[in-house]
């Protein structure tokens, strides 16, 4: 399959300077999605946060220190999997990012995932979740998590496997959260070995 790295590239071209929704007004820098980009695993977050914000780059603070936990305990490191998020600059005080910004930006979080074309994809929350599964409004976590979803990017025939999660920061804020979340990250796992027993 043809490498990710020159439509990554292009999208950091593209976007560079990015003055398309409100969010640039408040930004320090945009983060990139990073890492692997012939990853088999996409976690895909919400928008970046003050940390990343001020680095550059995904998921650099509590929650991305968890999120790197998360990645070791399924037997993986930061750089065989690609981060990446729905929006690529931070929301004001790290609020939900806004319908007319995910309608903005999201165009460039499916032709990461479209380019990468990973095993699996796994959504980070709610936010991110309805944004790579296309869902409404209504749609709760709880409903969503832990099952398996197929979505066809821009691709007709064929699509992505993903499984949605709770997000890291949700982790960090609700200590309950952490089983379901590995027991989904786990169904990921089992999901992956199968893939290996077959090819
Ligand atoms: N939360 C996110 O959703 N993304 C980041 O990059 C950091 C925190």
């Amino acid at each position: 399959m043809a490498s990710a790295l020159p439509v990554l590239n292009q999208i950091k071209q593209e976007l560079a300077d990015c003055q398309q929704c409100k969010l640039h007004e408040k930004r320090t820098k945009i983060v990139f999605g990073e890492g692997n980009p012939e990853a088999r695993i996409v976690f895909v977050g919400e928008g970046p946060g003050e940390n990343e914000d001020k680095t550059g780059r995904p998921f650099v603070g509590r929650a991305g220190q968890l999120l790197d936990k998360m990645i070791e305990a399924m037997g993986y490191t930061r750089s065989d999997v690609y981060i990446t998020n729905v929006v690529k600059c931070r929301p004001p005080d790290n609020r939900v990012p806004e319908t007319d910004e995910v309608a903005c930006c999201s165009k460039y979080m499916r032709q990461e995932l479209t380019a990468i074309d990973p095993d699996i994809i796994i959504p980070l929350g709610l936010s991110a979740s309805k944004a790579v599964l296309g869902l409404d409004s209504k749609t709760k976590m709880g409903d969503i998590r832990g099952k398996f979803k197929v979505k066809s990017f821009d691709r007709p025939t064929k699509g992505n496997v993903v499984m949605p999660t709770y997000h890291p920061a949700a982790l960090l804020r609700n200590e309950n959260l952490k089983a379901p979340t590995w027991e989904d990250l786990q169904k990921a796992m089992s999901y992956l070995k199968e893939l290996d027993n077959v090819t």
